[in-house]
């Protein structure tokens, strides 16, 4: 009798102390609260809905060759990623710490907080329709998805990671990924270049197309807007408002040109000279209701700062963008009224894609 219970308590014993051996072998356990919740169907990613219909992505996003399920499949794995901590050094931040869907996948903060608790120092990009975009970042550094999305992995200020190997290692070990890896390349094996590959299909079928602008349902003060938007105010000679719409040629936008970077006279002299001479991308304006703060600096709180700055705030300099200029070379004044300003504001609200920002197929998975 006493031995049975003499045995037990050493078994006991012994079993404590292994799964002891065992937690502190796997640092990543600080995570073991997080439930992963996925769709026993994946989510279609493919497909975006419109007020017009759905747009089929699958033969513009070219990772997946065209097949839809291998896209849905490689959007599923990449959400995963997007949202698992394990991708930061010491379990800390994901992509979606910085980029959360309810804010456009902005940051509210004029800088985000990176994995050691420093700052970044740009003001984070909300992402929507990156497959628009013909560069990424604030400075154009990255041509497309495909090779950002590692970036901020290996990023010392926001994830930290310190090698491909760390970053292969980590996701080996976690009991998930190896089902997942399966279904989007038919092989469980763990390779830097899936898991690029999967967090770039992810941010490609992030399509945000769905606004009560592309409804075309705007009421007379937001059409006002529209209308000085594309005119008086000058803004669609940069910001375009476009579909996705890569072809063979290169980029191609129904609706305006893109003019990749320009110089909008923030400052007469810059501390951050973007890609030179204080140009910055030319951001996209989706959902830009909620993405603020705003510019690269996140300097202005608020779109009604933002339009004044355009209005009447221009600083000269010798980069500022000629469209900004009169004849004579003197900057130009919109000289918008009281009313024009609320009816730009009111059009830029229109741009906000609620179902976008609420689609639980770009939801953290993780509760
Ligand atoms: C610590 C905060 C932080 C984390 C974590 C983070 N980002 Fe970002 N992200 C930013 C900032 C800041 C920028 C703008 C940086 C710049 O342009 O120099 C940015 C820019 C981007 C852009 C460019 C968007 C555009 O329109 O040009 C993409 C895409 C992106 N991030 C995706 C990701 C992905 C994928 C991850 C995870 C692997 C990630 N981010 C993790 C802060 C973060
Ligand atoms: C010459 C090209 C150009 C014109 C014209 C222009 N913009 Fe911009 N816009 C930019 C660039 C470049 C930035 C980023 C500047 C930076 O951060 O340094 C920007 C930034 C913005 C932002 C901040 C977006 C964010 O995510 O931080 C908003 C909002 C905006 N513009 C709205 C407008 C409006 C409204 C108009 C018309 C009144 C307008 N823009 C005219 C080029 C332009």
């Amino acid at each position: 009798m006493t031995k049975t219970i003499f045995n037990k308590l050493i078994v006991f014993a012994f079993l404590s102390f292994t799964s002891l051996v065992y937690m502190s072998c796997q640092p990543d356990r600080v995570l073991k609260d997080a439930v992963l919740n996925l769709p026993s169907t994946p989510f279609d990613y493919t497909n975006v809905k419109t007020p017009n219909g759905l747009i089929d992505l699958s033969s513009m996003i070219s990772n997946g060759f065209g097949d839809e399920k291998k896209i849905d499949e490689e959007a599923t794995l990449g959400r995963v990623l997007f949202y698992d901590k394990l991708l930061s050094i010491n379990n800390s931040v994901s992509c979606g710490s910085c980029h959360n869907q309810k804010l456009g996948f902005a940051d509210g903060a004029q800088f985000s907080t990176g994995f050691a608790n420093k700052k970044t120092h740009r003001n984070t990009l909300s992402l929507a329709n990156t497959l628009d975009e013909i560069a990424l970042f604030w400075d154009s550094r990255a041509a497309d998805a495909q090779e950002m999305s590692l970036m901020p992995v290996f990023d010392h200020l926001e994830m930290g990671m310190e090698s491909e190997e760390m970053l292969v290692a980590k996701v080996a070990k976690t009991e998930y990924y190896a089902p997942l890896f399966d279904k989007a390349f038919g092989s469980s094996e763990i390779t830097k270049g899936k898991i690029t590959t999967a967090i770039a299909t992810f941010l490609n079928t992030m399509v945000s197309k769905n606004s009560r602008f592309d409804a075309g349902k705007l009421n007379p003060e937001e059409a006002l807007g529209l209308n000085l938007f594309q005119d008086k105010a000058l803004c669609m000679n940069c910001h375009s408002l476009g579909v996705p719409q890569r072809s063979s040629g290169g980029y191609n936008n129904h609706f305006s040109p893109i003019r990749g970077t320009a110089n909008i006279g923030l400052d007469k002299i810059y501390a951050d000279e973007g890609v030179g001479g204080g140009s910055f991308r030319i951001p996209n304006l989706r959902n830009v209701s909620v993405t603020g703060p705003y510019m690269h600096d996140g300097r202005y709180t608020s779109l009604e700062q933002v339009i004044e700055h355009y209005n009447s705030g221009l600083r000269d300099n010798a980069q500022l963008d000629p469209i900004f200029r009169n004849a004579n070379g003197s900057i130009k004044k919109l000289n918008l009224t009281q009313v024009e300003k609320k009816a730009l504001e009111a059009f830029l609200a229109t741009l906000t894609d609620d179902s976008f920002i609420a689609d639980p197929k770009f939801s953290n998975p993780f509760n």
